[in-house]
């Protein structure tokens, strides 16, 4: 069993890393062969370019990548505990069922913001092209408008600032997020995702959050934001 044991750890520690399922996860699996993993969130890997950045340093990512981890890993967590919780005891001032379904929403928001934040960064800054800058300068007037509202919101906001775009309003608005799971408008879907936590940029600049926004706007990545854009509910 030891033997066994060993050979599927090596096996499967890259892709554990990848999955961002906990060693203990996939030893009981290795061990009950028949029990399920919970696979609700896989954490996807970092790309290289954001880890050669000007302004945001690699000891930054690779720790920030970190909590992005936990959060898959507590995801997934709170869904398997959610498949045994006891919904008889289900109270509004306190019950599991209610902590799980409220840790639930931080946890994956955790997930969802870092999965943009990343995948956006690692490119040139600049300013987008097409379609998406005729949405920006038709909802902000121009696009110094936009980065003048989005800088100002960063500074502003406790955990996170989106670009988004409101499918009920028809049009595009920064909005601002003191948390994971603060402040979601239903039907906005977020294009870009500036996390203002103190852990995005602490360790490079120390409480200046202004410097690390204007090094966030040289990295990022507009053919990832206008890929995003393009599968928007945009018809018109
Ligand atoms: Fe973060």
């Amino acid at each position: 069993m030891k033997n066994s044991r060993r050979a599927f750890l090596k096996a499967t520690s890259l892709g554990a890393l990848a999955s961002g399922l906990l060693d203990a996860d996939l030893m009981a699996a290795a061990e009950n062969p028949g029990q399920s993993i919970p696979k609700v969130y896989v954490a996807k890997l970092l790309k290289s370019s954001t880890l050669s950045m000007e302004g945001i340093s690699k000891r930054t990512m690779e720790e920030h990548y970190k909590l992005y981890v936990g959060y898959v890993n507590k995801s997934n967590e709170i869904h398997e505990a959610l498949r045994n919780v006891d919904l008889s005891k289900a109270n509004q001032i306190y019950s599991p069922l209610r902590v799980l379904k409220v840790e639930l929403s931080f946890a994956v928001g955790g997930v969802k913001n870092h999965e943009i934040y990343f995948d956006h960064l690692g490119g040139k800054g600049g300013r987008p092209g097409g379609k998406l800058l005729e949405y920006i300068v038709r909802d902000f007037g121009s696009y110094e408008a936009w980065e003048r509202d989005f800088k100002a919101t960063g500074l502003a906001a406790r955990g996170w600032v989106w670009l988004a775009y409101d499918a009920d309003r028809g049009s595009f608005f920064n909005y601002l997020g003191d948390a994971q799971n603060a402040y979601p408008i239903w039907n906005a879907v977020p294009i870009v995702a500036l996390d203002t936590y103190e852990h995005a940029y602490y360790l490079d600049y120390a409480t200046d959050r202004k410097s690390y926004i204007e090094a966030f706007m040289r990295n990022l990545d507009w053919s990832v934001v206008e890929g995003r854009f393009a599968g928007l509910p945009i018809s018109r």
